[in-house]
């Protein structure tokens, strides 16, 4: 990837645009204590595409026993009607998901292994080997039948039950799962430990085993290091970066983990970069309200706090914009 010209904090060229995934949907509201309406994710989405994002992952096809806040993904998959326009993958364990999400009309999936033995088996109940080999034959079927497969390798930095992971471990894991035809693979801090030296490590070793614009990369917030753990991974020439409107999010399987990067956070970072994201940051705070009042609470994003509620904010945004 040619650089935008621009250096980063260390000096390293980054790259001309960065495409971002919004997790919140999915990442964002899995974790919530009640029941968020469907009224309410439906006008999420809405909200998220109208501010331009083009990549809003909808849901999960899991067990609504393991994960009960996902169990309406069939219904918005059915009412976006996923097109070429915007991709909405959503995220299968099995192949009982896959059908799932075919019957309701979801033309992109992911996949999730973790990059350890014990997350493996509280997110998935299987050990890495079998999910592996349930994922491999979950990816075959999916691209059989004409839907494109993304990859996430979960604990790639820190996992909540073995402590810090070796990077070329998670780094071969991305390699299996783009043999298995994943167009992209997200390397997940799923914990949020990573500060910028684990999240450089891991992701020097992943662009070692697979090609670098089939990376992204994927920060949990829990010590505040997700904006720059993304900036050093940025100046690698990763260009895809997997965020969520609001910081909202989090892993039921993984205990004490924050919400993802905040997307008004992320868009703020690359709008003074000059780093071209297509995403209106003013649309992207309002969806990033709504939500936060649904759930009850303010946003975890520092942008978006900024922008509601402090009126000077709007005049720093703008001369932000103009450099
Ligand atoms: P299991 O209990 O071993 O499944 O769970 P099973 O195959 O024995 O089936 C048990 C029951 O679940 C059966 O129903 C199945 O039909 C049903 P019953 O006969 O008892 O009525 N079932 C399903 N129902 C709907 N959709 C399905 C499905 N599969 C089985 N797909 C399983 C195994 C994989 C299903 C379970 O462990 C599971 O659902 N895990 C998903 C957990 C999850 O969603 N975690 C959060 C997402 S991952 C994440 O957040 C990390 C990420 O953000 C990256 C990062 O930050 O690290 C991606
Ligand atoms: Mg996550």
């Amino acid at each position: 990837m040619t650089g935008s010209g621009i250096h980063g904090a260390s000096g390293g060229a980054l790259p001309n645009s960065v495409r971002i995934v919004e997790v919140g949907p999915r990442d964002g509201l899995q974790n919530e204590q009640g029941v968020v309406p469907l009224a309410a994710k439906l006008s999420l989405i809405d909200g998220l595409v109208a501010a331009g994002l083009r990549t809003v992952e909808a849901g999960s096809f899991v067990s609504p026993r393991w994960v009960p806040q996902m169990a309406d993904t069939d219904r918005i998959v059915a009412h976006f009607r996923p097109s070429d326009a915007v991709e909405m993958p959503v995220l299968v364990p099995n192949l009982r998901g896959l059908e799932l999400a075919k019957a309701a009309g979801a033309r992109t999936v992911a996949v999730f292994a973790a990059a350890t033995e014990s997350f493996s088996r509280a997110n998935l109940n299987a050990s890495r080997s079998d999910s592996l080999a349930r994922l491999s034959e979950v990816a075959a079927a999916a691209q059989g039948d004409g839907m494109r497969v993304r990859g996430y390798v979960s604990c790639a930095v820190h996992c909540p039950y073995e402590g810090w992971v070796e990077p070329g471990g998670a780094a071969e894991l991305a390699a299996s799962l783009t043999d298995m035809g994943c167009y992209e693979v997200s390397m997940c801090d799923t914990t949020g430990a990573a500060s910028p030296g684990r999240a450089l490590a891991m992701a020097k070793a992943a662009i070692a085993a697979v090609p670098i614009d089939r990376i992204a990369v994927h920060f949990h917030d829990t010590f505040g290091q997700a904006l720059v753990n993304t900036l050093a991974c940025l100046e690698l020439g990763i260009s895809v970066v997997d965020s969520s409107v609001s910081g909202l999010g989090g892993c039921p399987y993984s205990p004490g983990a924050a919400g993802n990067l905040a997307t008004e956070d992320l868009v703020y970072m690359l709008d003074g970069l000059g780093i071209a994201t297509c995403i209106d940051l003013d649309a992207l705070v309002k969806a990033g309200a709504q939500i936060s009042d649904v759930l009850g609470r303010k946003p975890a994003s520092r942008t978006a706090l900024a922008l509601t509620s402090r009126r000077s904010a709007r005049r720093i945004v703008k001369d932000h914009l103009s450099n």
